[in-house]
């Protein structure tokens, strides 16, 4: 529901969350841009049916926040249920709300790796595992999220595509993050056996 829509519409007597958790597939992970396509095709139908929120991927992991109707909420988690994308759905909680958290986003989606790791209140919950997580980890991570949404707010921020990256690109472009230096020598390396190799051709020849 639009800013607009919940100032002259505030009855918000069927407002319901759904959060739940689940792993990544190999499906999922092969995929060229797994949580682009998601997110593309979330945005389309969570519009169309009032539906706000984020999904957060790392580690392997989502972790999804949704708000809308009890009846939409309940469409949507039987159609992520049958996505091959993803198992092991564990609901962690579906009940009434009387305020979104979300309202601008159809749904944000967030690679936790690349842009929450600096925020100390989620490092703390880093490396993400939220199968390991109590009640009261994942309210906080929650809340981070939403003090998160508040500021881009702020920042004028809504309904942005993710940049493109698959779940396999992401892996890389984190390794490749730890091991900056490692990369930049064996590139160095790499050019001066290059340079050596046409050094012995060249002197072959003259
Ligand atoms: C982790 C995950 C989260 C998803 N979140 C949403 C969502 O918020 N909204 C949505 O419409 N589809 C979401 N999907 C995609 C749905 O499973 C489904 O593919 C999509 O809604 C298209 O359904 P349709 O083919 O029946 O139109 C999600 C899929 C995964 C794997």
């Amino acid at each position: 529901m639009s800013k607009l829509k919940e100032m002259t519409n505030p009855d918000n007597s069927d407002l319901y969350q759904f959060i739940y958790i689940s792993r990544i597939t190999s499906i999922g992970l092969s995929g060229a841009s797994t949580l682009n396509d998601i997110a593309e095709v979330s945005i389309k139908h969570n519009k169309t049916d009032d539906i706000s929120g984020i999904l957060c991927y790392g580690n392997g992991y989502f972790f999804q926040y949704i708000e809308g109707s009890e009846q939409a909420l309940t469409n949507l988690k039987n159609r992520i249920l049958k996505d091959d994308r993803h198992k092991d759905m564990q609901t962690l909680d579906f009940s009434p709300i009387s305020e979104r958290r979300f309202t601008s986003w159809s749904l944000r989606s967030i690679i936790l790796e690349r842009w929450m790791i600096k925020d100390p209140k989620v490092k703390a919950l880093m490396p993400f595992k939220p199968y390991d997580w109590s009640t009261s980890q994942w309210q906080q991570f929650l809340d981070v999220l939403q003090d998160y949404y508040e500021h881009q707010e702020t920042a004028g921020d809504s309904d942005i595509q993710p940049i493109k990256y698959s779940a396999l690109g992401l892996t890389f472009s984190k390794v490749v993050g730890q091991h900056q230096a490692f990369f930049l020598i064996q590139t160095v390396l790499a050019v001066l056996i290059m340079l050596a190799l046409v050094w012995f051709v060249l002197a072959d020849k003259i």
